[in-house]
């Protein structure tokens, strides 16, 4: 199997275009810090790609990307589709952006689907443009990648909507999943989860039956978005449980026998400067942070 992290960023990216905070500052000063939003790239066979989520710098993500550049026909282009965590808008909103493919196949759970369907009008709105294949993401059957081998299987997290989709829809826990991809060859897998707002039973089975784990790196504790300002809402408040503390997620990864790294790291997250020292703590606990660019083959 092999992907390629696209991004790294939580919503607004690094620099997000509106903020000065440290985090910021220091990514405009040294430009090796940037970081676009949180993405990955999926070989689902040669020459067959799937994004996972569709961001707002979807766009450059393809283009800066060599395995995902169109060709040889003047409209041939290897993204196959995208396939969906979640449907907040930094994971979303880049399916407008493919309006110009004839068409793709999008696989999300059905509060997902809903939520775009319904108050993002994205159905309505891009009908004109492009046919979008949507195909249901369910823990009992698992879906597998068109043209490939990679078996997909949405492991629940969380009933947290999006802002605009708050008071629609019923509490499932699929309103916000982890993704269990799985190539049958092998049975190598790797589970991405972004967004992760509470560690249950079924979570821990998951990660501990993964052979690479993508997490959910958006804070680095959980005071962090009250002392910076940006909120009145800690971390689990926001949805997103921090790394470090006594409800962090580094202490129940540490001692696992999987190759763990985080990503959707938000701005005010000390782990933007490369030069932390909350870096060695992760070292220390056999954690990393992701990068932009980075190959992982499974
Ligand atoms: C999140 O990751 O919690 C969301 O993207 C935040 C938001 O943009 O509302
Ligand atoms: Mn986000
Ligand atoms: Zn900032």
């Amino acid at each position: 199997m092999l992907l390629q992290v696209l991004g790294t960023a939580a919503g607004g990216g690094l620099p997000q275009w509106n903020c000065a905070c440290p985090g910021c500052a220091g990514a405009r000063t040294h430009p090796h810090r940037r970081r676009r939003h949180a993405s990955l790239a999926l070989r689902a066979d040669e020459g067959r790609w799937y994004l996972v989520n569709a961001t707002p710098d979807i766009g450059d993500q393809i283009e800066d990307s060599h395995a995902l550049r169109p060709g040889p026909g003047p409209r041939e282009s290897p993204v196959a589709g995208v396939i969906l965590t979640d449907a907040e808008l930094d994971h979303t909103l880049g399916i407008a952006r493919l309006r110009e493919a004839d068409g793709f196949d999008v696989l999300a759970t059905r509060p997902v689907r809903d939520a775009l369907l319904g108050p993002l009008r994205l159905g309505e709105v891009l009908a004109p443009y492009t046919r979008i294949e949507w195909r249901e993401l369910s823990r009992e059957a698992e879906v597998l990648v068109k043209g490939g081998t990679v078996e997909i299987d949405a492991v629940p997290v969380s009933a947290k909507r999006p802002r605009y989709a708050v008071g629609t829809g019923t509490d499932e826990p699929t309103w916000v999943v982890a993704l269990r991809l799985r190539e049958t060859s092998t049975g190598r897998s790797l589970l991405y989860a972004p967004a992760l707002a509470g560690w249950t039973d079924d979570f821990q089975d998951a990660v501990e039956q993964a052979d690479f784990v993508i997490l959910d790196g958006t804070f680095w504790d959980d005071d962090e978005p009250v002392r910076t300002g940006i909120s009145a809402r800690t971390a689990t408040g926001m949805g997103h449980l921090p790394i470090a503390g006594p409800n962090g997620t580094a202490r129940r990864l540490a001692g696992l026998g999987a190759r763990c790294l985080y990503t959707h790291l938000n701005n005010t997250n000390p782990l933007v400067d490369p030069d932390a020292p909350q870096h060695t703590l992760l070292g220390e606990w056999g954690l990393e942070a992701a990068a932009d660019r980075m190959v992982i083959e499974l």
